[in-house]
């Protein structure tokens, strides 16, 4: 064991250094099955070759510590799908589940029943969205953080507060109806550990609900909040900085054709680099004209 293990002085820093750093959950990115590892250790030791006398009534094995080699895999467990198959069969599935769904409450419903997502086994709560479902302008942030996992709503937490301003600057309202109204959503429906950013996969697995949300709601205009919700939306490889400022169109196969759609700054990375509010207000009027040119109701 190191000095640092034992003091707790050290270990006092060291939690402090962790929290500086983002971390703020004592879990993995993936859930881990310890009842599973026990049973695997038993069962490898079953069919171990005959233990030498005197050490087959030993203690059974102890739960393996995290960080030691993963114990071997014994007779009574299934061999691992590849983690890309499963991938494909999640996608698959929720293509088919967010498809069946014709309002938002069956999506919500069709969310609530999914399991194909890591992200929610280690979440608080789904986080669907918030706004008006009558909204003719979209958001889709990048996924919830702290705030919108005990509320199950998304943009609740500090970013959240400077995206209502930033609406609220061009005369737009999560609580708003008719021309000011929004639909705020994400591009992953249950918090990332530690607030990181979603995988591709965890991306990919969420995205026909994002669609069909964007089809049920039929927005005239779908506003991508922050790079990750750019890249996922509208397929684009680029950064934010280069994606920021454009138009581009969007649409599913569903959709009768296609809306508008942009990137914004992420407003977590506005309140961290003050400087870029500029660009970002030039995009916001960039919004403003648009509502306007596609005239009322
Ligand atoms: N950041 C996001 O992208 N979405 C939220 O809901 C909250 C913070």
């Amino acid at each position: 064991m190191t000095q640092t293990a034992t003091d707790p002085v050290a270990l006092k820093a060291l939690l402090q250094w962790y929290l500086e750093a983002g971390v703020d959950e004592a879990i993995a990115d993936q859930p881990q099955d310890r009842f599973a590892e026990q049973v695997q250790a038993l069962a490898a030791k079953a069919s171990a070759p005959a233990a030498r006398p005197g050490l087959s009534d030993g203690p059974l094995p102890a739960s393996p510590v995290r960080g030691s080699a993963p114990p071997a895999r014994g007779p009574l467990t299934k061999p691992a799908a590849p983690a890309q198959l499963s991938d494909q069969a999640a996608v698959k599935d929720a293509v088919a589940q967010a498809a069946k769904a014709q309002t938002l409450d069956e999506l919500r419903a069709a969310l609530e029943g999914f399991d194909g997502c890591a992200l929610k086994t280690t979440a608080s709560n789904l986080c669907f969205f918030d706004g008006n479902p009558k909204a003719r302008v979209l958001l889709v942030g990048e996924a919830p953080g702290a705030e919108e996992d005990r509320q199950g709503l998304p943009f609740v937490g500090p970013s959240g507060k400077l995206l209502d301003a930033m609406l609220a600057s061009i005369g737009l309202d999560r609580n708003g109806e008719g021309d000011s109204a929004v639909l705020i959503s994400n591009t992953v429906f249950w918090r990332p550990p530690g607030n990181r950013t979603p995988t591709p996969s965890e991306a990919a697995i969420c995205l026909p609900f994002v669609e069909r949300l964007i089809e049920i709601v039929g927005p005239r205009v779908v506003v991508c909040v922050g790079g990750p919700s750019a890249k996922t939306l509208l397929a684009q490889t680029q950064g934010i900085t280069r994606l920021r400022g454009k138009w581009f169109d969007y649409a599913t196969p569903k959709m009768a054709g296609p809306v508008p759609a942009m990137a914004l700054y992420h407003p977590a990375y506005l309140l961290r680099s003050p400087a870029m509010k500029r660009d970002a207000w030039r995009d916001l009027l960039m919004l403003k004209q648009k509502i306007a040119d596609l005239g009322a109701g």
